[in-house]
């Protein structure tokens, strides 16, 4: 509890007569309200906009309306009964001819815990602004927003049909840059990052209903959970996930296992990879204290994720892997480059290369590849829906290498799963290539400089739907630690040039014509 701290606040005799009055504070102004013998003292900033509730009028039943926007609050009970945010109010009494208003701050820890419950009730109307001001009022009452972030994860994980989303694998990308920024002091750019973090779940999960899991606890075997993955039994692998939670493991010590699901296929277009990366420098921020949540979407997600090695073409897959040999000829990036999935994968499997050698040729391939993704092709309006493409196709391949160095580098033995999913990726783009694009124009003249700039776009984005801002965050952060893995590489001019390209060039996200084509001729021949 706060001490009190009672403030004079004007003469009852005036209040009597007009029954209402404004004082200001230290900053706030505050507007008192008598109705018949009942006092109220509240925030006379309309907490949607901050017009002055003293020009609102109090129905009988003691609701105070805003005539801006026509919010309503519930005097008595502190509810905003049509709108959003809490209005604020204060204990008001009148001692002889004065009126006397609490102005002590309210209990810093009831107060985050009514911010954290106000800012999930952003969630089911995805409420952008809201969100942002009960983040605020979070971290005004002492609050960090890696919690509020765990917090909310703790209450929507249900939400996720499917298991783990971009939310998840973002977050981690957008808190760390809140972390940079709180130590730089720069506070509206830490609320920026929390915000896109917070407002991602949000999105995700806004239209869906609880998908619960399993309460079942089984003492946890990496192969049991393997085999139950495998089999695409949720239940099973959720129950073992129970147990290792039980037995108290961490998830450092489970990252081996859960990279091991993630790579036994060509899953996911890579999601798994970079989902069980992400989330374990997500907890990194949040704190272990919400592994359960986290845990359980990754198993969910690892279960239901597409073997896309399954499909024709990526067959050569499995081939390449096991006839895994290294005993061929040193590679170059030009003999990779533009070349189908099969081709590259066969190379891939036969040289003599070191791993981290074919790593960086490999990363090189998929660099080109977005540095010479033809655009033009994400305009079409006639082309097969198997033809669909758009610049995340190819971003993917440097977000996966990403997780794949991560996984590799911890787990090596998942090195030529690892890089054989790469030259999956490097060869399902070669055919919406411009091989002979003139990047001239898109070189980056000094890298630093273009990187901050990249960093201060994020910051006002402007792109509403978080699945295209959280590609190019992951995208750029992606970038960076492969820059900073690989001094001086070969591949950097070129990455820095794809980047900029990616950047400069919108990402399409809805293609009416194209949609409406695809319709008509798709099911004209069912
Ligand atoms: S400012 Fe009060 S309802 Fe909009």
């Amino acid at each position: 509890m706060t001490e009190e701290c009672w403030i004079p606040a004007g003469k009852a005799a005036d209040l009597h007569e007009k029954g209402k009055l404004v004082f200001r504070k230290g900053g706030k102004q505050i507007l008192v309200l008598q109705t018949g013998d009942r006092l109220f003292a509240v925030n006379n900033r309309c907490p949607h906009q901050g017009y002055p509730l003293s020009e609102g009028h109090m129905s009988d039943d003691c609701r105070l309306t805003c005539n801006w926007h026509n919010w309503k609050f519930d005097l008595d009970s502190g509810e905003t009964v049509v709108g959003g945010d809490q209005l604020r109010s204060y204990a008001v009494k009148i001692e002889g001819e004065a009126i006397l208003v609490d102005l002590a701050d309210p209990d810093r820890t009831a107060a985050q815990s009514r911010a954290l419950d106000n800012l999930y009730a952003c969630f089911h109307r995805y409420e952008y602004d809201r969100m942002g001001r009960e983040l605020a009022r979070f971290k005004a009452a002492g609050g960090n927003y890696a919690r509020a972030v765990g917090e909310m994860i703790n209450r929507c994980y249900l939400q996720f049909e499917y298991g783990m989303s971009h939310a998840f694998a973002a977050a981690a990308d957008w808190l760390a840059l809140t972390e940079k920024y709180e130590a730089e002091g720069r506070d509206d750019a830490a609320l920026v990052t929390a915000l896109e973090a917070v407002s991602h779940f949000a999105w995700d999960s806004q239209r869906y209903d609880g998908f619960p899991y399993a309460d079942r606890v089984e003492p946890f075997e990496a192969e049991k959970f393997l085999a139950a993955v495998e089999a695409e039994n949720e239940a099973e692998a959720v129950a073992l996930m129970n147990g290792a939670l039980a037995e108290g493991l961490s998830y450092a010590e489970l990252r081996p296992v859960l990279a091991r699901a993630a790579l036994a296929h060509y899953n996911d277009f890579g999601h798994s990879a970079i989902y069980v990366v992400k989330a374990g420098q997500l907890l990194d921020r949040i704190g272990a204290d919400y592994l359960a949540p986290v845990l359980r979407t990754m198993v969910r997600s690892l279960v239901y994720a597409r073997r896309e090695d399954l499909i024709p073409e990526f067959r050569a897959y499995g081939p390449a892997l096991e006839g895994w040999s290294q005993s061929g000829e040193a590679l170059s990036v030009g003999e990779l480059w533009a070349k189908p999935a099969n081709r590259i994968l066969e190379a891939i499997a036969s040289s003599a290369m070191a791993e981290k050698e074919l790593y960086q040729l490999l990363f090189a391939a998929l660099v080109r590849n977005l540095l010479h993704f033809d655009t033009d092709l994400a305009a079409r309006t006639r082309n097969k829906i198997t033809d669909n493409v758009d610049w995340l196709d190819f971003t993917h391949g440097l977000t996966f290498s990403n997780a794949v160095r991560h996984l590799c580098e911890e787990t090596p033995e998942l090195w030529p799963q690892g890089l054989l999913q790469m030259a999956c990726f490097a060869g399902r783009n070669a055919g919406y290539l411009d091989r002979d694009l003139d990047v001239t124009a898109w070189k980056v003249p000094e890298a630093a400089a273009f990187l901050a700039q990249a960093h201060d776009f994020l910051l006002d984005h402007g792109l509403p739907e978080p699945i295209v801002s959280c590609h190019i965050l992951k995208t750029l952060l992606a970038l960076e630690e492969e820059m900073a893995a690989f001094p001086g590489a070969g591949w950097t001019g070129e990455a820095l040039a794809a980047f900029n390209r990616f950047l400069a060039i919108p990402v399409r996200r809805r293609h009416s014509l194209r949609t409406a084509r695809q319709s008509l001729e798709f099911t004209a021949k069912e």
